[in-house]
């Protein structure tokens, strides 16, 4: 069939009411340009668009996010249609783990898995647990466990095994990091701290170690998005991807926040206004799994979210 005209200009408005025209919930992830978190039915952090994807009883749903997001609304609603505006918007760092290195590791240690949220349909497949970076210290804990494999994000490792005391070994190791988060350095937070003296610092647990200890705050971002109803601070440095800013300005008229401009994501930054539209235009490109790797991942969301809950309960 043939793809229909896009316009060149795509105003926010026009792709808003077509989409509900065609009977489309929008999810976006925090990283999405503003523009597209704008037009939302609802914007988050990977656990929360996890709870959000298990509950909607919307028949089609609008994707703003990267791959291993968009499979996992796939996997909670397999009868739906879910739409995502390019197919190619991934995260590196999802697909830095392999098979093998799980093999690898499994057989070395006797130890079991947790995998993070960022991984490949394939990787989740081979985990005893799941975690996003909300709850990956609670998903740890409740682990019966002391020894844990965690893959794919070494930073995120390292703040569950300092914030739980257990032995918890990265795989694949060295290699597993996102390059967004990665390679800030503490020099430049300590630059802009230079610059905000009465600034605090919100980092992700992706960032690594050395960049840690300058945080006031370290949390998902959805954790970062009520740290400053916390905080009598002004001023806040916020040391995870750009996009997420556009919430925390539009939360907190009154607070000043801060970018590193160098933490750009250009994976989430692929979906833009006119790609969507195309997207919902043709209804097309639909998000496929394999039902085999869906049914797991149904079972591993399911697991987290009662493990979370009873975790939370239980903080009370
Ligand atoms: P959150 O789950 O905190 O939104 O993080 C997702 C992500 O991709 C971080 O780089
Ligand atoms: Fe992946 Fe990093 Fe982009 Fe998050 S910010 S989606 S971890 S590459």
């Amino acid at each position: 069939m043939k793809a229909k005209r896009v316009p060149y200009i795509v105003e926010p408005e026009m792709l808003r009411q077509l989409a509900k025209e065609k009977g489309y919930l929008i999810m976006a992830h925090n990283y999405q340009i503003p523009e597209l978190q704008r037009i939302a039915d609802f914007v988050g952090d990977s656990l929360q668009l996890a709870r959000q994807a298990a509950e909607t009883d919307a028949e089609k749903i609008l994707f703003l996010g990267v791959d291993f997001m968009a499979e996992m609304v796939k996997a909670l609603n397999p009868e739906k249609k879910v739409v995502v505006p390019v197919l190619c918007a991934t995260c590196p760092m999802a697909n830095s783990l392999t098979e093998d290195e799980i093999a690898k590791a499994k057989e070395k240690y006797d130890a079991p898995f947790v995998v993070y949220v960022n991984s490949t349909a394939k990787t989740k497949f081979l985990a005893d647990y799941l975690c996003t970076s909300a709850n990956a210290v609670d998903v740890v804990r409740n682990v019966p466990s002391d020894t844990i494999l965690f893959g794919p994000d070494k930073n995120l490792a390292s703040y569950v095994a300092e914030k739980t005391g257990k032995c918890v070994i990265p795989i694949p190791g060295e290699f597993g990091y996102c390059h967004v988060h990665n390679f800030v350095t503490a020099e430049q937070v300590l630059r802009k701290l230079e610059k905000y003296h009465d600034a605090e610092v919100m980092v992700h647990p992706e960032v690594p170690e050395q960049v840690r200890r300058l945080a006031h705050f370290v949390g998902s971002t959805a954790q970062m998005e009520k740290y400053p109803m916390a905080s009598s601070s002004k001023i806040f440095i916020v040391v995870t991807e750009v996009g997420m800013v556009e919430k925390l300005r539009r939360l907190y008229p009154d607070r000043t926040f801060v970018t590193i401009d160098s933490m750009v994501c250009y994976n989430m930054k692929k979906n833009n206004l006119r790609n969507t539209y195309r997207a919902v235009l043709n209804d097309a490109p639909e998000v496929k799994l394999d039902e085999r790797l869906a049914e797991k991942i149904r079972k591993l969301v399911e697991d987290m979210l009662k493990l979370t809950v009873s975790t939370q309960e239980s903080k009370k």
